[in-house]
């Protein structure tokens, strides 16, 4: 079995029930994507599931006073990504007919919107074939593959991106990728992860070698 096939095996039995994975509306994936960015699942849900009550639509949401959508937002933190997201409604609104963007170049161009994010919005709602890569599929990837290249690092961010591209089910992207981002979360965790009951524990490269504390690298400061 391939390494997509694979995950997506695991995700079928592990995966977590969450709203936004009911949907491909554009505009409640980014909303959950937004509020997900720093933040926890089990912190970030009530807030999903307020302003998707608050605000149907992201015409609704465009249309809110400014202080209306901080005030949902209190307790976040990062009160920039709340302000982003109103000027990118607003440009939705105006300049996109108020129908949210599905495909990953336009979505590059809103403010708030960096790849990950564009990734996962035009994978989930239109299944387009665009790889995320955020903390767990980087952790996912370089221990697998054993890649001790830094995270963060412009080389490292080359590499980890042509892997994950590499690696996507071309017919499955949306699934894919919510299955390596799960695997990583909840099973090839930071700390103690589970590889004593890992699928891959005869294939991975750092189970292998005895190298899963190490990876992934990542540059200080
Ligand atoms: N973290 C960021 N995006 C997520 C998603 N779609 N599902 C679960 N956790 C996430």
């Amino acid at each position: 079995m391939t390494f997509g096939a694979e995950l997506q095996g695991w995700y079928q039995q592990h995966k977590r029930d969450l709203p936004w994975r009911e949907t491909r509306d554009a505009y409640k994936i980014w909303l959950s994507e937004i509020i997900l960015q720093q933040t926890r699942v089990e912190q970030g849900l009530p807030y999903y599931l307020r302003f998707v009550e608050r605000f149907e639509t992201v015409v609704d949401f465009a249309n809110a006073e400014e202080d209306d959508i901080l005030h949902l937002w209190q307790g976040l933190g990062y009160y920039s990504r709340g302000r982003n997201m109103h000027k990118a409604a607003r440009i939705v609104r105006d300049e996109y007919n108020g129908i949210f963007p599905i495909d990953y170049k336009t979505l590059l161009k809103l403010p708030g919107i960096g790849e990950y994010t564009a990734a996962a919005i035009s994978s989930f709602s239109n299944n387009e074939a665009q790889a995320v890569l955020d903390g767990n599929v980087f952790r996912v990837l370089s221990r697998y593959y054993g890649i001790d290249t830094a995270i963060n690092s412009t080389e490292g961010k080359k590499i980890f991106t042509a892997i994950a591209q590499e690696n996507l089910d071309q017919d499955h992207p949306a699934l894919y990728n919510q299955a390596i981002m799960d695997f990583g979360a909840i099973h090839c965790k930071p700390k103690q992860p589970l590889c004593i009951t890992c699928m891959f524990n005869t294939s991975c490269y750092a189970v292998l070698q005895g190298e899963v504390d190490r990876l992934p690298v990542k540059l200080k400061g």
